[in-house]
């Protein structure tokens, strides 16, 4: 099965260390910039206890979570420290030229990428 790519935005819509929401039918998704222009979506609901993530502090490629600081790893969507727990992770892509975000919803729904 073909992954289905929404695009989202542009890259500069999104400050470098921020995070914009997107809606998705899995609800809110926080996309992610960080200092290194790296994209990462995950869901906006902290593993802990639903905190918004996209208000979180961006540094490397982790979030902090605003209510309780919990580190999220952006790639994995694993919480770090003791207690565990993991948000969705959503594929994401920027196209060199024009330096549009694309989403992919694939992974949320269990659908695994093609090969290209
Ligand atoms: S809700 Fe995120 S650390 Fe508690």
């Amino acid at each position: 099965m073909t992954r289905e790519w929404h695009r989202i935005g542009l890259l500069t819509d999104i400050p470098r260390r921020g995070a914009r929401c997107v809606t998705s039918p899995f609800g809110r998704i926080a996309v992610f910039r960080t200092a290194d222009d790296e994209i990462f979506a995950t869901e906006d609901r902290c593993p802990h206890r639903g905190g918004p993530l996209s208000q979180g502090i961006v540094h490397d490629a982790s979030v902090t979570c605003p209510l309780h600081n919990a580190v999220i790893e952006l790639a994995t969507g694993f919480m770090q420290g003791p207690e565990g727990g993991r948000v969705r992770v959503f594929a994401t892509r920027v196209d060199p030229l024009t330096r549009v975000i694309e989403l992919s919803l694939a992974e949320a729904a269990g659908v695994p990428e093609a090969a290209e």
